[in-house]
């Protein structure tokens, strides 16, 4: 066959391939097979031995106008096929930002925790500071300083963890009033959250490590007037503004007088219920008048101040709060219970 006419069907041949090729890699591949050194356009070359002399210049005019043809043919599919891969990266990698996916679970605060930031915040709008102390706490503040001696009877009732003779795991938040009488300046307004301790069974509402809230005001002028005022706020902004407090009689070494406080059932608002046992009110919490043995222990002269103090039991909150009749589920941990109350 003339070199022209070889020359005219390899033209035509890779026109027709080049146009059904869709991969660089196949492009790779003619590119070296009509191209490269071993190449059909190379044979030719080598193949001008056999081409009349008076005719090579012509033939070899004629081979490298189609190798520049075929080299320029080979680039725009290149460029064509580049373009199409790029497109196909780009959409394979495209990230559909409205497609519905599976949401990394979320937590959810602990019922006590809910309960400790409500009171805190109700309390800071009233003034008081946050502060926290050990709970692995000395007997001297634990007890001594609240005026439970050693051998002290009412010492039985907070029965604790005894780490030796003089360190104890906290059976209550009170020993934060003395740690705050000896180490703040007056006037002192402080609620103090905490995790305490007692050697109690566990059952429904008892649990050796439970929570409380610690509040103490000392001041010029305090009274028990001003316990009550103090309270009754509280009382409404945890319950609502129908809520109110009854004050009974009662018993704290460090207090005197005591009190213990009850709010009005949530639940039935007062007519009586299973929740309050028929009288209408709930125990919320312990509260007195700052002792003035207590204050002069901790180096406050009670004849010119006087304070109050309360502590609130937490757990027994977030129970009545979130209808909760064990307080084991509030330590079980149960992400079923905890995700409803958020
Ligand atoms: N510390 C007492 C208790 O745990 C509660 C209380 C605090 C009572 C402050 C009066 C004043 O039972």
């Amino acid at each position: 066959m003339a070199v022209v006419d070889t020359l005219r069907e390899i033209r035509e041949r890779v026109e027709s391939e080049l146009a059904a090729i869709s991969s660089s890699a196949e492009l790779d591949t003619l590119r070296v097979k009509v191209l490269g050194k071993k190449g059909e356009l190379t044979a030719l070359l080598k193949g001008m031995g056999q081409v009349a002399p008076e005719d090579r210049p012509k033939v070899g005019a004629q081979i490298n106008e189609v190798r520049q043809w075929l080299t320029e043919k080979m680039d725009e599919a290149q460029s064509r096929i580049q373009a199409a891969e790029r497109e196909a990266a780009i959409k394979a990698e495209t990230i559909d930002v409205t497609e519905p996916r599976a949401l990394p679970k979320v937590g959810s605060a602990h019922p006590i925790t809910l309960v400790m930031d409500e009171l805190i915040e109700c309390f800071t709008g009233m003034g008081f500071d946050v502060m926290e102390g050990p709970e692995v706490e000395l007997d001297h503040y634990n007890f001594e300083l609240m005026n439970l001696p050693k051998n002290h009877p009412a010492r039985d009732a907070q029965d604790t963890f005894y780490m030796d003779d003089n360190i104890v795991l906290r059976t209550h938040t009170s020993p934060m009033q003395a740690r705050a009488m000896l180490t703040r300046p007056l006037p002192i307004r402080i609620i103090c959250p905490g995790r305490v301790y007692r050697a109690d069974e566990v059952d429904a509402t008892h649990s050796p490590v439970f929570h409380q809230m610690e509040g103490l005001v000392i001041d010029e002028h305090v009274k028990m007037s001003d316990l009550r005022g103090t309270l009754e706020a509280f009382a409404k902004k945890l319950y609502g503004e129908g809520t109110t407090t009854r004050f009974r009689p009662s018993f704290f070494p460090f207090t005197e007088p005591s009190a213990e406080v009850d709010m009005t059932c949530v639940a039935c608002h007062g007519k009586g219920c299973s929740i309050c046992k028929g009288t209408g009110w709930i125990e919320v919490l312990g509260s007195g008048m700052v002792h003035p043995h207590v204050l002069e222990m901790c180096g406050i002269d009670s004849t010119k101040y006087s304070g109050f103090a309360f502590g609130i039991g937490l757990e027994r909150i977030a129970m009545q709060r979130y209808g909760i009749r064990d307080m084991r589920l509030l330590y079980e941990g149960d992400a079923r219970l905890f995700s409803q109350l958020r």
